[in-house]
Formats: structure tokens, sequence, C-alpha cells
């Protein structure tokens, strides 16, 4: 029996580590709620409002429009909080575009439902939606976007409805993970073809209108057309990507790697104005990347944050002892530990003035005041403490905030072991290598700089595991090979 409630006790112990802390989604304004709110409304009466126009009107006709508008509006929410659910951080200005253009969909479907194939209108933006928000909102909303149709008059030819849906998951599910706009160009070609052959196969030969009332695609041409249209519809899609990721803060995965190519201008300035910054750079990237593999977290988003999160260095280099080689230390001659502290925390404030200036998007930008969190600058605090005892610890802590995501505190954490890492002996165990990055990171978890970070404690042990894999790593680069006159080249 006490084996059993001990057993018990271990697994609910193992449990309660692997849940991940509850945590609140980021708060939109009443107005912005509003507003959503009253677009929602508005699909669900320019989706349902053709059931009402039928004459005699009777209870049955009334009932049944009522229950086409809450099964609109439940699904738009439930498409917000699916979106929600796949991006925590997402704005306001998001959610309006995924709305907007569920919005301007139905609006389509009312005024050309009879010229224009589905597959060009639903593909497209499930396309942006996509790339913007994830495969998953992408998903939820081509489901609302192909079930409910305006006028109950239009029926679709269930095997166009059938490449409709294949066609627009394909687009949703790719479109999350493609990572360059060359692959993009590729699926809007392909998708096309794709459709044509399937509409050509399953559609063609039946002879049957798509659309009851239309000869829709009653020969090849037709069908061809309408890939030709989707193909067109995707090409524009694909040029105005761009500008939807600056109007409303998109981060496609094509816009991370451009701006993690370490040839942009502001990283270039980072590897020559101050390389020992630029170096610890590379080393956390690499931490952090092994990390978030681990968890599962965003790859793409870490490495590009950790490429930014010290560029405010950049304002006073030879500041930061990664810079000094070996040179005066400024902060020697300052002697002053209050004004060396602000030093540090300007690091933070310029490197948000570099994001700005620069148009980095904010999921970036997040990464330059979160990776220090509000963490207490101990060595200046320990030298103004030998000064006056009673002085006020604020002074010597970042402002914050605290890391609000799995990366950013990934990147805290990596910040932390990073330099403990690097100096560490080369003949250390992994067990005092462990030992080392464990407290590194308890020390954070306890000064409650992971408490928004929403990561569990399973997720905080592997990360550890990926911080030893990575020390391991660096540990045998460093191993010297033995070299002999006659194996110089190999
Ligand atoms: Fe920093
Ligand atoms: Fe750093």
């Amino acid at each position: 029996m006490q084996n059993i409630i001990t057993t018990l006790k271990k697994l609910f112990y193992l449990w309660r580590r692997s849940q991940v802390p509850v945590k609140q989604s980021i708060k939109i304004s009443k107005i912005d709620n509003l507003i959503i709110f009253l677009v929602c409304i508005l699909i669900s009466i320019i989706s349902s409002y053709k059931l009402l126009l039928i004459s005699p009107l009777n209870i049955a006709d009334i009932f049944s429009w009522f229950l086409t508008f809450t099964e609109v509006l439940i699904s738009s929410g439930v498409l917000i909080l699916v979106s929600k659910k796949e991006n925590p951080t997402i704005s306001s200005r998001q959610i309006f575009l995924i709305i907007t253009l569920l919005l301007a969909v139905q609006v389509t479907k009312l005024a050309l439902a009879s010229t224009i194939s589905p597959l060009s209108m639903i593909i497209p933006p499930a396309l942006i939606i996509s790339q913007g928000m994830g495969s998953m909102t992408a998903l939820a909303w081509v489901s609302i976007a192909s079930l409910i149709w305006p006028d109950p008059e239009i029926v679709i030819n269930n095997n166009l409805f059938f490449i409709l849906l294949v066609c627009a998951s394909i687009v949703s599910l790719l479109g999350g993970r493609i990572r360059s706009r060359a692959q993009l160009l590729q699926l809007s070609i392909f998708v096309p073809i794709g459709s044509f052959l399937s509409q050509w196969i399953l559609i063609s030969k039946d002879k049957i209108s798509l659309i009851n009332n239309q000869n829709f695609v009653s020969s090849y041409g037709d069908i061809f057309s309408d890939s030709l249209v989707l193909a067109i519809a995707m090409l524009f899609t694909i040029l105005f990507i761009p500008i939807f990721e600056s109007i409303f803060g998109l981060l496609t995965k094509a816009r991370l790697l451009e701006l993690a190519d370490k040839e942009k201008p502001l990283i270039r300035r980072l590897s020559l104005e101050a390389p020992g910054t630029f170096e610890h750079t590379l080393l956390i990237c690499g931490l952090a990347e092994e990390a978030t593999r681990m968890i599962g977290g965003d790859i793409d988003l870490i490495k590009t944050g950790a490429l930014y999160h010290d560029v405010g260095k950049l304002h006073a280099p030879n500041w930061f002892i990664e810079n000094q080689d070996g040179s005066k230390n400024p902060h020697d001659e300052l002697d002053d530990p209050i004004k060396s502290a602000e030093v540090l925390q300007a690091h933070v404030d310029e490197g948000l003035k570099f994001a700005r200036k620069n148009r980095l998007p904010k999921l970036i930008a997040n990464f330059i005041p979160e990776h220090q969190g509000t963490l207490k600058m101990g060595y200046f605090f320990q030298k103004a403490k030998e000064k006056n005892l009673d002085i006020n610890e604020n002074y010597f802590r970042y402002k914050g905030p605290i890391p609000q995501s799995k990366e950013t505190a990934i990147l805290m954490l990596a910040d932390g072991c990073e330099a403990a890492l690097r100096a560490m002996n080369i003949n250390a165990s992994d067990k005092e290598a462990l030992k080392t990055i464990s407290n590194i990171i308890y020390s954070r978890e306890k000064d409650g700089q992971l408490d928004d970070s929403n990561l569990s404690k399973g997720e905080i042990f592997l990360i550890k595991r990926a911080f030893l894999n990575v020390w391991k790593r660096i540990r045998h680069r460093r191993i010297q090979y033995p070299t002999s006159k006659n194996n110089t080249f190999s």
C-alpha cells in the first residue's frame, strides 16, 4: 500500500512538473474588442440575411436564420480563440486582419460567387494568415470560410468542395512552415497546377456545373482559366505580403530569415565595432537554438531575437567586459557604481532605439528588454554596498519587463550561462557543467524572472540538458588535435 501511495505521489509530482503555469493572454482594449465584435456581427448578418428574404416568411425560416446567424457568430469567436491560442502575443490589429479577411470573402461570395472560383476566393487569404499567424489559425479560417456560404441558392459541387478543402489545407499547412519567398513562389505555381489537374480528373468529365445555376466549369478551358486566376491571385498575395507585414505587424518566417542575415548593416556594425559582443551573440544563438528545439519553440524567432538582443551595446562597446581586450576598464576610472549601472541599463534603452530606427518587428524588439528582465547587476550592487550599506537595490536592477514568452526566457537563461560556460575549465566534467547551469537557472527562477514566461518545470529541465549538450560541443571544439610535420594539410 505504502509503495502504491509513493508511486502515485511521484506520478503526481511528475505531472505537476510537466504543467505549464496559467498565463493571462495579452490584453486587448475595450474599444478594439467592441470593433472586433461589431465586425463579427457584420459577418454573421452578411452570411445569413438572405434567409430572411423569402416570402412568405414563416417561423421556421426565422428560426433557421437565427441558427445560421448564431453559428457564424460562434464560429468567428472560435476562430479568434484559436488564433489567440496559437499566438499568445497576438495584437488586436492581427485579429482585425483575420476577421476582416473573413468579412471580405463573405462579401466577395455574395457579389462574385457565380463568376470567381471558390478556390481563388479562399486560398490567397489562407496563405496570408498561415504566413503571419500560423497553420492552425489558417486551417480554422479555411474551415469557416469554406463552410459558410451566404447565398443559400449556391450549391457547390462536392468534388470542387473536396478540392478546395485539400488545396486550402495544403496552403495553410505549408504556408506556416515556408521559410523563403522562393518557396512561396513555388507554392503559388504548384497549387494552381494541382488544382487544375484534380479539377480536370474529378470534375470536367462529369459535365456537372459547379454552381447549380451556372455553367461554371463546363469545358477544359474554364478549368484552365480558374487555375490561372488562382495562380495570379496567389502571386499578387505574395507581392502584397510585405505590405501586410508592416501594416499589421506580421512576422513571417521569410521576414525572420531576412533579418537573421549577418550582412544586415546593424549586425555588420556589431561585428566590427563590438566584436566581443558579436562573439557572445553567436554563442548565445547556439545555446538558445538548441534549447528551443528541445522544447519545441519557434527556432527562427529565437535565432533572430538572439542576434539583436545586445545591439544596444553599440552605443558604448568598450564599457562592456567582452569588448575590453584586457585594456583599461572605464568603470574603474568612473568609480561610481550607480553611474556604471546606468551605462548597463542604457544598453537596453539604446537597443530599443536601434530597433525603432531599423524598423525591427515588435516580437524581435521584445528580446532587448526581456533578456535582462529585472535582473540585479550584482557586481556593481556589491561595490555600492561597500560604500553605503543602505543603498537602494532598485538602482541596480534592470527596468524590465521580465520575459513574457518562452523564447525571451530561454534567451535570458542562455545569456546568463554563456559567460560561465565559456570560462569553464576544459577538463570540467558534465556533472560540474550541469551544476553550474542549474545554479544560474535556479537563481533566475528564484528571483521571479521566469514567472510570466509560461515555461514548465519539465521544459526548464530540458533547457538545462540542451545547454549541457552545447557545452559538450564547445569542449570538443576546444580540444587541440595532435599535429605532425607530415600532416599539416588535414
Ligand atoms: Fe544584455
Ligand atoms: Fe547578452
